[in-house]
């Protein structure tokens, strides 16, 4: 299957709602993802009713458990592997970024996964995550701080992880970007001004989310925006997110069989 991870340079850029409103989109669509929070502040797992008060997120990690086995609950039918707090106490070293890595992929052999991050990309565990990522969704607003911020900064991680030769014999290291411009209004100026600027870039956006009460009201529903507000504006853009990565997930299926 395959290890989706939502993250950016940026914080506050709707990393949380995208993450799980892309896992009950593709859920609607048959596909069977698990949501994994390695935010140490556990939004994932708060707005899903739960207090994070156990170690599972780090215990997935260090293999003390499976996806099955350590998730505590369900948004949307997806099952959900709490976020933790000790996740701010890992050592951060070499051996466990790789040991952490290679885990990541090990259950993204048999399994969906989707990864929740913290703020930044200086967390051990996100690092971990994007270095085993076949899929990179960086959800951003059309706004010259986002941008700059957002997706530049997660590239520039990739490419120091491509310069070192044992990271690179070990990890694939081709991940696809899903860029999803959220909070998207088409009548502002400025997002026409951004978007002429990313499209110079070569940044091609995945899906659009329009700006909505509902994507801000769901989190203290326990539900995504998707089940919340099926009918919505946000509800339609996760939705067309989550084809445009089954499309993509298909046409990797085929890459490899050829
Ligand atoms: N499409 C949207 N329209 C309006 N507000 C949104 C939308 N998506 C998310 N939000 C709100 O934006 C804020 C930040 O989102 P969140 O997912 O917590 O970001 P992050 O995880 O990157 O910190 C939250 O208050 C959330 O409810
Ligand atoms: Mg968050």
């Amino acid at each position: 299957m395959a290890l989706i991870v939502v993250a950016s340079g940026k914080g506050g850029v709707t990393k949380t709602t995208t993450a799980y409103a892309l896992a009950a989109a593709l859920r609607e669509l048959e596909e069977a993802p698990f949501l994994l929070d390695l935010d140490p502040g556990a939004s994932l797992t708060e707005n899903a009713g739960l207090i994070a008060d156990g170690t599972h997120a780090l215990d997935l990690l260090e293999g003390r458990g499976s996806l099955e086995s350590l998730s505590a609950a369900t948004i949307d039918d997806v099952p959900l592997i709490p976020g933790t707090a000790d996740l701010l106490a890992a050592a951060g070293d070499r051996g466990q970024l790789i040991a952490w890595a290679e885990r990541l992929r090990a259950l993204a052999e048999t399994q969906l996964l989707i990864i929740d991050t913290a703020q930044g990309l200086g967390l051990p565990a996100t690092r971990a995550a994007l270095l085993a990522a076949d899929y990179i969704v960086v959800p951003m607003q059309a706004e010259p701080a986002v941008i700059k911020r957002s997706y530049p900064d997660v590239l520039a991680l990739l490419r120091l992880f491509r310069a070192d030769d044992e990271l690179r014999a070990r990890f694939p290291l081709n991940p696809s970007f899903l860029f999803v411009l959220t909070k998207h209004n088409s009548r502002l100026g400025l997002t026409r001004h951004e978007l002429d600027k990313l499209a110079r870039e070569g940044v091609q956006i995945a899906a659009y989310v329009p700006s909505g009460v509902a994507a801000a009201e769901s989190c203290l529903s326990g539900k995504s925006v998707v089940t919340y507000a099926p009918r919505s504006p946000v509800a339609q853009g996760y939705r067309a997110l989550a084809r445009t990565l089954i499309a993509a997930m298909n046409a990797r299926k085929l890459e490899v069989a050829s």
